[in-house]
């Protein structure tokens, strides 16, 4: 009997799932079974299936203001797997949903976020410099966006941007076990720091290492961290395509950001992409339901 390169893959995941199942368990005495197997779940939503998945970046940042629990309802209704959002901290200590570290671009205000309390991140308008028609849209705390993820049964790559320290990653890692959200989040970073900190603090919540770079001390940084995939900027498609499998193989998914175009799209799904970060989830979920995506053979591995 001849296995796909699929099927190949599947396996390898299985038993790799089934090894990170066993060092949750056993490796972290006090994470329960459910726990890890909904670490699992995670994990494997973060390879590909049948088509190349659907992240939607920033909730909808093509569609909606950025980040805005409108932009989120417009990723919901088209039935992505996942939305991707960022959190900044505020003054008090509140993990908020921003992009950028200060409040200039998105909101009527100005300054750092950090230097805010949430009191005064929620009186500030964040949808009209999108389009008028989103005026008075606030800046969400993570709170009010875990509630709106957990009714639409969609998953979440929640990235932490900045630097944290140790009480604030336990403090943000235990409102999502308190919201049971260990089955619908991945957490991610671009920071070395902030990725080792969630192994040690949250080692049931799947993490995804961003990259602008990668080379070959990439796949092998992403296995000793453990991260179910490696999110990578969109040139490097291009750059280092070799490396994508290189990581798929020893079990973590790749997930490319930003990608808008046919084009784009099209490249990913020959270059054997997990899934797609894209800032209009309307425009490929068309694309991918037009062209079928059908799920192609991967190119052989070297
Ligand atoms: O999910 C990865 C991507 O969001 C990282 O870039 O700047 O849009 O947060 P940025
Ligand atoms: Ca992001």
């Amino acid at each position: 009997m001849r296995i796909s390169p699929y099927g190949l893959r599947a396996i390898r995941v299985g038993v790799l799932a089934w090894l990170l199942t066993t060092v949750l368990v056993v490796g972290f005495g006090a994470t329960p079974h459910a726990d890890a197997a909904s670490t699992m779940q995670t994990h494997g939503a973060l390879q590909r299936h049948e088509q190349l998945g659907i992240i939607a970046h920033r909730g909808a940042a093509a569609l909606a203001p950025e980040n805005t629990l409108a932009a989120m309802q417009i990723a919901f209704a088209q039935g992505v797997e996942f939305v991707e959002t960022d959190v900044h901290l505020t003054a008090d200590k509140v993990p908020v949903l921003m992009h950028d570290p200060t409040l200039d671009r998105t909101t009527a205000g100005s300054g750092p976020v950090a230097s805010h309390t949430l009191a005064q991140v929620q009186a500030l308008e964040a949808g009209s410099w999108f389009d008028p028609e989103f005026a008075g849209e606030p800046v969400p705390t993570l709170d009010a966006f875990l509630t709106d993820l957990k009714a639409a049964n969609v998953r979440a790559l929640i990235e932490l941007k900045g630097e944290w320290g140790v009480a604030d990653l336990a403090a943000t890692s235990q409102l999502l076990r308190d919201r049971g959200m260990v089955n619908r989040v991945a957490l991610q970073s671009f920071e070395l720091d902030t990725l080792t900190g969630l192994a040690e603090l949250a080692p049931e919540f799947a993490r995804i290492m961003l990259t602008r770079e990668w080379d070959r001390g990439t796949v092998a940084l992403a296995a000793e961290l453990q991260v179910s995939a490696v999110g990578a900027r969109a040139a490097l498609l291009d750059e280092r395509p070799e490396l994508i499998a290189e990581i798929q193989r020893v079990g973590i998914g790749v997930l490319v950001y930003t990608l808008n175009s046919t084009r784009t799209w099209n490249e990913a799904v020959t270059r054997g992409v997990d899934l797609v970060i894209t800032d209009d989830p309307i425009a490929f979920a068309t694309w991918r339901e037009s062209s079928g995506d059908p799920p192609a053979e991967l190119p052989p591995q070297q």
